[in-house]
Formats: structure tokens, C-alpha cells, sequence
């Protein structure tokens, strides 16, 4: 089979996304919000969603996996989060009071319970707002100019994040000497220059280039699992974290996809190590827009307008809707929900059957896949290597894995051609059922009809 007649099928199948597709174009870029959400030859175009499924302009029906990138933990719809938006709106009567209110409270004193790495946090309206003012904090602590990430590692769409997170590696310098490549047209070169890339998981490496530029770097900003799947191996984590402390650079978790799916109190209690600072986002909303960052008094109360009346001497940070009750009510419902005994252990459980079947099924099949990840997020990687940094996913299979995906959405699973899964607690027995039977469908067509 060939990717270009599994795509003229997709194609087929989809009159409707095709031709709004064609119209969306005409008013938003690129058709799309969000370059990420582009794939060929168009993006389904979705119009409801239920519990763990997705339906789409055309009429077809699929089990979610993107899941709104992670964000949607309890799925679509859950009881529990609509009873909670509807609270809001008879006890609080309003989406945003662009103020303090009690609810803020409750959250904040929810999260400092959770995360022990938390004496204080501040609310944002996304993951990116959390990165850059987490960065924000650490330069204005330090006084030191660079920021040191890992390459491979995504922290939104801001200009020093937007750094070596999917460079080509001919581009990139040695694997143990990394140089920053910029993600994006428009991103000043004062980014570039003011960045250091590390690579995840080679300690030598790593102790090397920290030791050597200590005096500029304010912080390492890092994804404790590469792209939510890849882990850092515990040794790497605590030595990371010691070596950090004792150069006086500040280490911030971007627990934006691991927060609330590697464990409740995210990577950083999977690991008992902790971060000066740590960005929160997707599942921590409930599904409505949020970002935090949480960490230590002493940085945080860089940003306290009770420091000082002099501008030079406070950390800025604002946004119009931080902390909107919306947000911070289905924030909440989701954690209690999480916390109560059994509920986050049994998604961890299904994600651990479906990865089994999964697998299980690439052996019958004899397809080179596995599963990769840790908790209620994984990938389906076309390789057998190991994988442990951003280079070693360049022995994917990356066509295969693609082959694999339209053949999924034509069976009616979607995480989005080449994107990881996540799980919720709206997926059951029924949807792993269902999502094992299109993995066993496409997996036998691409066995009987191998990519040519
Ligand atoms: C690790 C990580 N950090 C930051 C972000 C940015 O979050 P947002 O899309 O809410 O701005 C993302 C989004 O995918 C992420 O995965």
C-alpha cells in the first residue's frame, strides 16, 4: 500500500471536512488554530463529542486519544465537570471577575497539598503563559541571561522555548553538544544566542556543558517525560536536580502534559525529586483554559506587589481572565475526582491493557511497533530500538506509523497522525475493546498489503 492511495481514501471519506476545510482556509491561516492541528490532506473537522468519542462532519464516529492534547482527563462531557461549570454559574454568576474570589483559594491550597515542591502558586490562562513567567521568575532571581532545555522538548509557543524542539539533526550539532535551532520564522536571533540545548538523558554531557556556562544559565526548564512518553531515567533526574542546586540555577518541571497523568502529583512525585519551579496546564483546567506555576516562597514572592512600589524590583505577571471560575471549578472537580481512591489508578490500569493489546498484536502481526510511556500517556513507536532522547526517534518508521494512522481513522480510533495517546476516565471497556479491534483491522492490512 502507499500513503498517497490511503490518503485519496481518507480523502473520499470526508466530503464534508474537505470542502469546510477548503473554506476555513479562506478566513483563518492555514485553515487551522493551532500549526500543530494541520495534518494532509486536511484535518478532520469535528462537530460533537460524547464521553470518550469524537464525531465528525461526515458521520464518522471515533474513540478520542488526543483528547484535546491531553487536556480532557475525565473525557468529554463528564458529569462531574458540567455539574461543576453549572455551580458557577448559580453560586458565582459570572465566567471572570477579573479579581481574587474564593475559589481561587480552594485551588491554590489543593495544589500546595499536592505538589510538595509548592509554597505558592499563581494562575495563567495556558501552558505557554506558565513556561514564560516560571522563566520570567528565574532570570529576575538569578540575574543570569540563558536558559537552558533539552532538545526535543516543547513548552508552548513562546520565543525562548521555541528553540531545538523538533530540529533536523544535520542541523543540530553533535548529539552530545547540541546547538539551538530555531522552531520558528519571526522568533528574534537574541533567543538563539541566549540559548543552551541539552541532551536528555546523557548525563556526562549534560554535567559538562552546565559546569561550563553556569554563570549565564538562570534555569533549566525541562519535560520530565520527553514529549509526556520518553522518560528521564531516575539516576539522570536526581543527579539533575543536585547538580542544578549546587550551581545555583533554577530547575523547572514543564509538567504541562505530566501533571495529573504520571501520577496525580505528577512526574515530580513519580520521581521524589523536587523542582525549584513547575509549569501546570491541560488537565489541571478540567478542560477550560489554565496554566500554574507553583514552586518555592522565595521565587515566587518575586512577583508580589507587596515587595515594592518600584517596578525594577517586582516580577510582572497579569492576565485578564487568570484564575476565571470556570477554569478554576472544573480544575477543581477533575483533582477531587483524581484523588479519590481507585479512580486514577483504574485509567492507569486500561492504559496498561490497551498498550498490552497493542503490543500483542504487533507481535502476531510481526510489524515492527511497541508502545512507549508511563502512567495514562504512551506512544506507539515504529521502531524496536530503545528510545531515550530526542535522536533515537529517528529510527522510527515515521511512514509506517503514519500508514498506521489513516487506517486507524478509517477504523475509528484518532490521536492525530503521529501523535501520542492519552487516556481518560470516560474510556472503558467497551472503547479498549473497540480501539483493540481497528488496531488488529489495520494491522492486518498492513501486513497483507505491505508500504511500498
Ligand atoms: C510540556 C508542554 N509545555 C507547555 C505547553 C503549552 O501549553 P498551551 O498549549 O496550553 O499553551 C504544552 C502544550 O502542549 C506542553 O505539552
Amino acid at each position: 500500500m502507499k500513503i498517497s492511495s490511503l490518503q485519496t481514501a481518507f480523502q473520499s471519506n470526508r466530503p464534508h471536512s474537505a470542502a469546510f476545510f477548503e473554506k476555513a482556509k479562506q478566513t483563518m491561516s492555514g485553515g487551522v488554530n493551532g500549526n500543530l492541528r494541520y495534518f494532509a490532506p486536511f484535518p478532520i473537522i469535528f462537530e460533537k463529542a460524547k464521553g470518550a468519542t469524537l464525531h465528525d462532519v461526515d458521520g464518522h464516529a471515533y474513540v478520542d486519544y488526543l483528547l484535546s492534547y491531553g487536556a480532557l482527563m475525565l473525557g468529554h462531557n463528564h458529569p462531574e465537570i458540567m455539574a461543576a461549570v453549572q455551580r458557577v454559574w448559580d453560586e458565582q454568576g459570572t465566567s471572570s471577575f477579573g479579581a481574587t474570589h474564593p475559589l481561587e483559594l480552594d485551588m491554590a491550597e489543593e495544589l500546595v497539598a499536592l505538589f510538595p515542591s509548592f509554597d505558592q502558586i499563581r494562575f495563567t490562562n495556558s501552558g505557554l503563559e506558565a513556561t514564560l513567567f516560571a522563566l520570567r521568575l528565574a532570570l529576575a532571581a538569578t540575574g543570569r541571561t540563558h536558559v537552558a532545555k533539552f532538545e526535543g522538548h516543547y513548552h508552548g509557543a513562546h520565543d525562548h522555548v521555541l528553540q531545538s524542539v523538533n530540529p533536523e539533526v544535520g542541523a543540530a550539532g553533535a548529539a552530545t553538544a547540541p546547538l539551538p535551532v530555531p522552531e520558528s520564522l519571526g522568533t528574534p536571533d537574541y533567543y538563539r544566542e541566549h540559548s543552551v540545548i541539552l541532551p536528555f538523558n546523557d548525563w556526562d554531557a549534560c554535567e559538562r556543558i552546565l559546569t561550563e556556562k553556569a554563570a549565564q544559565i538562570a534555569a533549566v526548564i525541562m519535560e520530565p517525560m520527553l514529549s509526556g512518553y520518553i522518560a528521564a531515567e531516575p539516576q539522570f533526574m536526581k543527579n539533575l536536580r543536585d547538580l542544578t542546586k549546587q550551581l545555583g540555577i533554577i530547575l523547572i518541571f514543564d509538567e504541562v502534559k505530566t501533571g495529573f497523568r504520571i501520577e496525580v502529583g505528577g512526574a515530580q512525585t513519580y520521581y521524589d525529586v523536587e523542582p525549584d519551579l513547575t509549569a501546570l496546564g491541560k488537565v489541571v483546567g478540567g478542560g477550560f483554559p489554565i496554566g500554574i506555576v507553583g514552586g518555592k516562597r522565595s521565587i515566587m514572592e518575586l512577583a508580589s506587589p507587596l515587595r515594592s512600589h518600584k517596578k525594577s524590583e517586582v516580577v510582572f505577571h497579569s492576565g485578564t481572565f487568570n484564575g476565571n471560575p470556570l477554569s478554576i471549578a472544573t480544575g477543581l472537580a477533575t483533582i477531587r475526582y483524581l484523588k479519590q481512591p481507585g479512580n486514577f489508578d483504574q485509567i492507569v490500569q486500561r492504559t496498561l491493557e490497551l498498550r498490552t493489546g497493542i503490543d500483542e498484536l504487533a507481535k502476531e502481526y510481526g510489524l515492527p511497533l511497541q508502545t512507549l510511556g508511563t502512567g495514562t500517556i504512551f506512544n506507539v513507536l515504529t521502531t524496536q530500538e530503545d528510545v531515550h532522547h530526542y535522536r533515537d526517534l529517528g529510527a522510527n518508521h515515521n511512514q509506517l506509523r503514519l500508514a498506521l494512522d489513516y487506517l486507524l481513522m478509517e477504523n475509528g480510533v484518532y490521536s492525530k497522525p503521529l501523535n501520542r495517546f492519552s487516556m481518560s476516565a470516560a474510556h472503558g471497556p467497551e472503547e479498549i475493546k473497540a480501539t483493540l479491534d481497528a488496531f488488529d483491522k489495520s494491522m492486518a492490512a498492513l501486513k497483507k498489503d505491505p508500504l511500498a
